[in-house]
């Protein structure tokens, strides 16, 4: 065995978040479950609020295949990025078609080429699933892995072919599984963004870029703009409208509507933020004390609780509950 690769696995046997659910199963969809939901979300959230209720209420692919979309939503409110849920049901429904002409429970391929074809995973998620689920000798590259790599081989500005190169190059290829879960671990605990503690590092003896880790890779200065929106609460019986989106934004979650002009007659009654990737988000909230004839849906505040709705949604109706008090 290489020696790095000895250190990498030492550390892990020691330093190493061995008992997250997801590392100690088998199970290919709760792996690529749990890969799809740490896509953009942190450990920690994902632990404590989504995974297990996730895979309570959909217990296998099939089920969750043959569920309808709404209970999908529902399950993932407040993770955000809504597109991971309709593609994490869009795929689980594909293999359950696939399956049933073979007669057999539906299960996720192990081969990146056919991993990558099923919608919303893409490079790394296939790399993920193969490696974790099917004990693949591949590498994987989640944000940390990359920070990794640009130290040890003291890269500014990588591509992605270059990082993917290298990572290939630096598996372990006798036990990937361990290899790939502690290089995310040496990422988010030792190799951090600031004050890196390299003398600890199980990379320290390869790595080329410790006497000045921070330099690497050169870090983007990101800016992000303001979106402005009216938001109109019709209310009315103590009940408010809410409608199910259609546009790609928050495509098919439950919503109020934005207007561009305030209709006469509304109050206004504060204003909420959001900040998404992309974007931050400022809403002027407005009420509306009357029956708007073309919202068909109204809502009790304990029933909009049953409907998937977003972050910023849950905002308006807290600040509408506020400002009633
Ligand atoms: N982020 C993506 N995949 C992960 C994993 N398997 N463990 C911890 N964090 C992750």
């Amino acid at each position: 065995m290489k020696k790095v690769h000895k250190n990498i696995q030492d550390w892990y046997k020691t330093y190493g978040r061995l008992d997250l659910p997801w590392r100690t199963t088998t199970d290919p969809y709760h792996i690529y479950l749990s890969e799809v939901m740490l896509q953009q979300t942190q450990v920690k959230t994902v632990l404590e609020r989504y995974y297990f209720p996730f895979l309570k209420k959909f217990p296998t692919l099939e089920a969750l295949g043959k569920s309808p979309l709404d209970d999908v939503l529902k399950m993932w409110e407040g993770l955000g990025y809504y597109n991971r849920a309709k593609n994490l049901h869009k795929t689980a429904g594909m293999l359950v078609v696939q399956r049933q002409t073979h007669g057999s429970a539906p299960t996720l391929p192990s081969n990146i080429d056919e991993l990558i074809k099923f919608p919303g995973i893409g490079k790394n998620t296939a790399h993920a699933v193969a490696t974790f689920a099917y004990k693949k000798p591949v590498p994987i590259m989640e944000a940390n892995v990359k920070r990794i790599l640009c130290r040890v081989h003291k890269l500014k500005t990588p591509t992605d072919k270059s990082l993917w190169d290298i990572a290939y190059n630096m598996v372990d290829k006798i036990n990937p599984f361990d290899y790939n879960q502690a290089m995310m671990d040496i990422g988010a605990t030792i190799c951090t963004p600031k004050n890196p503690q390299c003398k600890v590092c199980p990379l320290y003896d390869i790595c080329k870029g410790k006497n000045a880790p921070t330099l690497y890779p050169t870090k983007k200065k990101r800016i992000v703009p303001t979106r402005e929106e009216n938001i109109i609460i019709s209310v009315y019986n103590n009940k408010l409208s809410l409608t199910q989106r259609t546009g790609k934004f928050l495509h098919a979650l439950w919503g109020f509507e934005a207007t561009e002009v305030p209709l006469c007659a509304s109050e206004y009654i504060g204003e909420v933020t959001h900040a998404y990737t992309h974007f931050k988000l400022i809403c002027k909230v407005y009420i509306y004390d009357e029956l708007d004839k073309e919202q068909a849906h109204y809502f009790s505040t304990s029933d909009i609780q049953k409907l998937a709705i977003s972050k910023v949604d849950e905002k308006i109706v807290k600040l509408y509950l506020d400002t009633m008090r």
